[in-house]
């Protein structure tokens, strides 16, 4: 089938590249002439395990080109993929601008049938807002076009984003019209191997399950890290309270991991998001606000904790910190909590060592060069000098590191970990004082 995707961020080129693999003829198109010319070459300009891989193949097989051609774009394919981005705006609600850019360019140029498939996360509503927007271009050049306009909201995680749109837990569908919910089902076929998988729905409720599915996670991992709090006051390590809610099967293991406050692309605004969504329904969400609430604080209590070890003094000192990303496998830093971490204690006059195995450019972009920042070459080199050392991201590579070495390295002898990774009672033999998340000193 030939399909076109409008946006070639981090939704759009995963989903690109794997719908020309199992064989459909793919168009990308993206305003941003770099970012095409280098997809041309075979580069990606986001860092996402095998995606450069299957590109290249798909590139070179001629079933994935990219374009900044809008009207050529209209022209390809069935169906139009839109997946550009909504960032929020100045309140927190998301901006649609780019959604219906594209909107626009499709009714303006449409002339044959097309299905529209919202893919970006998008507000309640927003497809009724896209299929007024593709009418009045429509209207304006007298055409009458037939389109349908389908929500199709993705549930891609950063660093696993090709292994779960390959084999996805769920399609989620929305759509008003059974003949569109064919087409899709067979667009999606070699994904679902039983069909069951896809769940086709109304359109509001598909717009709303993405932004449930992201709260419910946050929701998960605010009420954990609040609970980290209260256990650390009580004398309680919340790794054992993990363990035993988790054994639950109503509860079940997965994101209650306590940590330094959810970060990335899409849990803060799409929390954000939906809490504003409900204001506008004069709908006060309260739960959704404490969430963000906690989220907002949790990013500050490895700080806290340096604070009261230093008393209140940290100007001056040099801290070794692990890991930048918000996750691991990702160089992506957007609401990083490291960044919280960074700004903290550069605001208190202390150098930092940085050093994470892929976000140093990203980083670099951000912050520029500054005297309160070494990048050090590896984790080894962070140490060098550093009084203390954190740990803001859970990559691999930290898990079982040299505590001798670390403990000759630290001239303050403490680790502040904000993921959780050791054995406190095995760190404390080397001779170092270890802070963690929800475990007491
Ligand atoms: C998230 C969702 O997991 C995806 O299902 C969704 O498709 C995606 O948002 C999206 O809306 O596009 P992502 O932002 O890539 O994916 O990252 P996650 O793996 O969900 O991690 C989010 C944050 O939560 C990270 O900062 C992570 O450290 C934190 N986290 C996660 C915890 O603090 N504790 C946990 O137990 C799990």
């Amino acid at each position: 089938m030939r399909l076109t995707i409008f946006g070639s961020g981090y939704v759009g080129l995963v989903t690109g590249a794997c719908l020309a693999e199992v064989g459909n003829n793919v168009l990308c198109v993206d305003v941003d002439e770099r970012k095409v010319e280098m997809l041309k070459r075979g580069e990606s300009p986001i860092y996402e395990p095998g995606l450069d891989e299957l590109l290249r193949k798909n590139l070179a097989a001629g079933r994935l080109s990219f374009t900044t051609d809008a009207v050529e774009g209209v022209k390809h394919g069935l169906f139009q993929f839109i997946a550009v981005g909504t960032p929020p705006d100045e309140d927190g609600s998301a901006d649609l601008k780019y959604v219906l850019a594209v909107a626009e360019t499709i009714g303006k140029n449409i002339n044959e049938y097309r299905v529209v498939v919202t893919k970006s996360t998008v507000p309640v509503g927003t497809a009724d807002k896209v299929k007024a927007k593709i009418g009045s271009a429509q209207q304006a050049r007298a055409a009458q076009v037939e389109f349908d306009v389908v929500s199709n909201p993705e549930f891609l995680k950063e660093g696993a984003a090709i292994n779960d749109f390959m084999k996805p837990d769920r399609i989620v569908v929305g759509t008003d019209n059974p003949r569109t919910a064919e087409l899709l089902k067979a667009l999606y076929d070699p994904f679902t191997r039983n069909r069951e998988r896809m769940i086709v729905m109304d359109v509001r409720s598909s717009e709303l399950t993405k932004y449930a599915a992201n709260a419910m996670l946050a929701t998960k991992i605010s009420f954990m890290n609040e609970l980290a709090n209260l256990a650390e006051r009580m004398g309680a390590d919340i790794e054992k309270v993990r363990q035993g809610i988790g054994s639950d099967p109503r509860i079940g293991y997965h994101f209650i991991y306590p940590g330094m406050g959810y970060g990335g692309s899409c849990f803060p605004k799409d929390v954000q998001a939906l809490s504003r969504s409900a204001g506008d329904h004069k709908f006060n969400a309260e739960l959704l606000n404490a969430v963000e609430a906690v989220n907002k604080r949790q990013k500050m209590v490895l700080f806290d904790k340096m604070r009261a070890v230093f008393n209140d003094d940290l100007a001056g000192k040099t801290i070794a910190l692990w890991g930048l990303a918000f996750k691991p496998n990702t160089d992506d830093m957007r609401e990083a909590p490291s960044r919280t971490l960074l700004e903290s204690l550069w605001a208190a006059g202390a150098k930092v060592r940085a050093y994470d195995p892929v976000a140093h450019e990203e980083v670099q972009r951000i912050y520029g060069e500054r005297p309160d920042l070494v990048l050090a070459k590896s984790a080894t080199d962070a140490l060098q000098g550093a009084d203390a050392l954190a740990i803001a991201t859970e990559w691999q590579e930290f898990r079982s590191p040299d505590f001798d070495l670390i403990a000759s390295q630290l001239s303050k002898k403490v680790i502040f970990d904000g993921r959780n990774l050791y054995d406190p009672s095995f760190v404390k033999r080397f001779g170092l004082k270890y802070y963690a998340i929800g475990r007491g000193d």
